[in-house]
């Protein structure tokens, strides 16, 4: 048994084999309605709760439906209902919910709460996002990528605008995928020096480059993603948008970068803030298909906690 709590804490050689078996489980679906269930139903009798502290569109449903897909059954569960959101502690709601549930995923504000769930539930536990970090993401953005252009060791991956939660999974895939990072946008908004650190650790080219334009130049693929994420402040939006205005992606930014570069967005996007609609309804954008391999890349995470 196993968690899916980060990619920096997983085993190189697993990621890997996560990806490979996510593209191998999506051709096997080819042409199928959402609805029907895989050949084979590895998750068959098993019971998945996924809990929401926050929004969310995408890690909601593609969860859920990748459960049914494989053949189990899930329980949505929002915080606030639960007494975990009126003062029961993370522990023993991880050592109530480990007796009726085969697997936790959790999203949620400090990375301490998905800590703590995995130290005490028995059953596996997987990140669906905290402040810190967005590990399922970056796994569909790399399949996502390796897709369209092939392995994504060696490219040149640009991130623009603020050095949030998503960035700091891309820069913990850098470090385990082998790929370089640049990161450009505000000094005020660096992602944190930890997982710069980190990256860098591990051999990765990971440079900061405040001119958004000198970014790009060889970018194999340009990331946006919104310029106020769930845990800031509202009342910091207007401050964040200021600073962040430069680092728009945008047709004269794409043009910047290679011919191919691709670009990506975890989504929900604030279309004229941080990307344009042309770019993201563009010829190099990749977003719907990076949000369908969210499926896919969950899928295959929700096959090697258990090991089934
Ligand atoms: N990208 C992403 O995690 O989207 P949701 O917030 O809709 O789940
Ligand atoms: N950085 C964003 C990602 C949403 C999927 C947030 O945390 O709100």
């Amino acid at each position: 048994m196993k968690n899916f709590l980060d990619i920096h804490k997983t085993d190189k050689a697993d990621l890997r084999g996560i990806i490979d078996n996510a593209r191998a489980m999506k051709d096997a679906r080819q042409g199928r309605p959402r609805g029907a269930p895989d050949d084979t139903r590895p998750l068959e009798g098993r019971m998945v709760a996924l809990i929401f502290e926050k929004p969310s569109t995408r890690t909601r449903v593609s969860f859920d439906v990748g459960v049914r897909q494989m053949g189990g059954q899930t329980m949505v569960l929002s915080g606030s209902e639960m007494q975990l959101g009126h003062g029961e502690t993370i522990a023993d709601t991880a050592r109530v919910l480990s007796r009726y549930v085969d697997m936790i995923m959790i999203r949620t504000f400090d990375e301490s709460v998905i800590e703590e769930m995995a130290e005490y539930a028995s059953v596996p536990v997987i990140n669906g996002l905290t402040d810190r970090t967005h590990p399922c993401q970056i796994m569909a953005d790399v399949l996502t990528f390796e897709e369209h252009r092939g392995p994504i060791a060696g490219k040149k991956v640009v991130w623009c605008g603020d050095g949030n939660n998503v960035c700091a999974s891309f820069l913990h895939a850098a470090g385990q995928f082998g790929f370089d990072l640049t990161f450009s946008g505000p000094v005020q908004l660096d992602p944190e020096p930890e997982f710069v650190g980190w990256a860098r650790g591990q051999g990765s080219t990971v440079t900061i480059e405040r001119d958004p334009k000198k970014a790009v130049e060889g970018a194999d693929l340009i990331v946006a993603d919104t310029w106020v994420s769930m845990h800031d402040a509202q009342s910091a939006k207007e401050r964040r948008h200021n600073m962040l205005r430069p680092y728009q992606v945008n047709a004269e930014l794409m043009a910047a970068a290679k011919p191919d570069a691709l670009f990506m967005h975890c989504l929900p996007a604030h279309r004229e803030e941080e990307v344009t609609s042309q770019v993201m309804d563009g010829p190099n954008s990749v977003i719907w298909d990076e949000a369908e391999n969210r499926l896919h890349a969950q899928k295959a995470i929700m096959r090697w906690c258990p090991g089934v």
